[in-house]
C-alpha cells in the first residue's frame, strides 16, 4: 500500500445518544416549582453539553405526542436517557416499543416517584432499563447519562 492508498485510521465515533423528555416536561421551571425544581430543559440541556458534549453526541427532543415519542426512539441510537413523564406510569405501548428495539436506556425523573401518590409507584419501562435515577432535579438527567456511558462502555468491552 503506498501513502496515496493507505486507509486513514478510523476515529472512534461518539455515542450518539437521544434524551428524551415525554408529556408536559416542555413546562419545567414553570410547573410545580416545589416538585420539579425551577430550573428548564434548557438548562438541563446546557448541563449535558457542557458535561459530556465532548465524549458523546447529545441529542434533545421533548413531545407531548406519544406517537413522536415512540418515534424518536426508533432512530438507530446507541442508548438513550429517557424521562417520559406520566407515560410512564400508563404506556404499556411504550415499554413494548423499548422492549422490541432492544434499546439501551436510563430512566430519569426529576421528584423521587416513590416518595410520591401510589399511581406514580408503578413504571412500565423501568423493569427494561439498566438503571433507573430519580429524585435530583435536572442533575437526574446528568447522572443518567453519566450512569448510560458507564453501562455502554461494559457492554462494548
Ligand atoms: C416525572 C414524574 C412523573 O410521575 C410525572 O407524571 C411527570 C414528571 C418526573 O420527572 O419527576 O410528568 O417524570
Amino acid at each position: 500500500m503506498n501513502a496515496k492508498t493507505k486507509k486513514k485510521k478510523s476515529k472512534p465515533q461518539p455515542w450518539r445518544i437521544l434524551i428524551a423528555s415525554g408529556v408536559n416536561l416542555d413546562l419545567l421551571g414553570m410547573r410545580e416549582p416545589h416538585l420539579y425544581g425551577s430550573q428548564t430543559l434548557a438548562d438541563m440541556e446546557a448541563l449535558l453539553q457542557s458535561e459530556f458534549g465532548e465524549i458523546a453526541e447529545l441529542n434533545f427532543f421533548q413531545t407531548n405526542a406519544e406517537a413522536e415519542y415512540l418515534a424518536a426512539l426508533s432512530q438507530g441510537w446507541d442508548g438513550a436517557v429517557i424521562n417520559p413523564g406520566a407515560w410512564t406510569h400508563t404506556s404499556l405501548a411504550l415499554a413494548d416499543r423499548l422492549a422490541g428495539l432492544k434499546l439501551p436506556f436510563v430512566e430519569v425523573h426529576l421528584s423521587n416517584t416513590a416518595a410520591r401518590e401510589a399511581i406514580r409507584h408503578h413504571s412500565y419501562t423501568a423493569p427494561l432499563a439498566a438503571g433507573v435515577v430519580q429524585g435530583f432535579g435536572i442533575n437526574s438527567y446528568a447522572l443518567g447519562l453519566s450512569g448510560l456511558l458507564c453501562h455502554l462502555s461494559e457492554v462494548q468491552s
